[in-house]
């Protein structure tokens, strides 16, 4: 797929199966993150592959992290939900902002290259033919899913990349880009 279509034609896909992403194609998801734009070339991120039996310690952690934001109580249908929500798709790269000051470059600045690396990947993922969906959720942003992941304190977690083969594949969005383009004159 050339670069323009993959870029025209990116969806996200909820229904994900096995096989996941192959060594091969997870190298170039990966490539393609490195190639964000990247104020001072600061490499202001880093991710985490979780794959098999580390699905379910995360999803544990999902549990944990939602039973300590309702005060020590999970409902066990929800607990299980929670559990089972890495199974989703076979592999799940965390993309995680890695913050550190710089006299040029503010916090946010830092912040916005490491989601456009995740979103760099997620092209990469699809023009390999890798169905992809980022997911988040108010757990994501919570200290004991940090702590959990074992993010340092100026770390924060973007996002999750959860990628695989597409069981559906969602029609394309015919959007308009004069919907949404002016000219500016001052
Ligand atoms: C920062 C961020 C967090 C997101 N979190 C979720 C999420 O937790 N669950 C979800 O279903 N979609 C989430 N989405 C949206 C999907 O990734 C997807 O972009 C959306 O469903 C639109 O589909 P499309 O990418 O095919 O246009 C998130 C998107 C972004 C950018």
């Amino acid at each position: 797929m050339d670069a323009l279509t993959a870029l025209h034609s990116r969806t996200s896909v909820n229904l994900l199966s096995e096989p996941g992403p192959t060594p091969d194609q997870l190298n170039n998801i990966f490539k393609a993150g490195l190639r964000a734009c990247d104020h001072k070339n600061l490499r202001p991120w880093r991710y985490l592959v979780i794959e098999g039996s580390a699905r379910q310690q995360l999803g544990q952690l999902m549990a944990k992290v939602k039973r300590t934001m309702d005060g020590d109580h999970l409902d066990p249908d929800l607990d299980a939900k929670l559990r089972d929500k890495p199974f989703r798709a076979p592999t799940i790269v965390a993309v995680i902002a890695h913050l550190v000051e710089h006299e040029k470059v503010p916090e946010i600045e830092q912040l916005y290259s490491a989601a456009a690396s995740a979103q760099m990947m997620m092209v990469a993922a699809h023009a390999q033919n890798v169905g992809a969906i980022w997911r988040s959720g108010a757990l994501m942003f919570h200290t004991e899913m940090q702590r959990g992941l074992g993010l340092a304190s100026n770390e924060q977690l973007v996002g999750f990349l959860y990628m695989g083969t597409a069981k559906v594949v969602k029609p394309v969005p015919q959007l308009d880009p004069t919907d949404f383009v002016r000219e500016w004159s001052g």
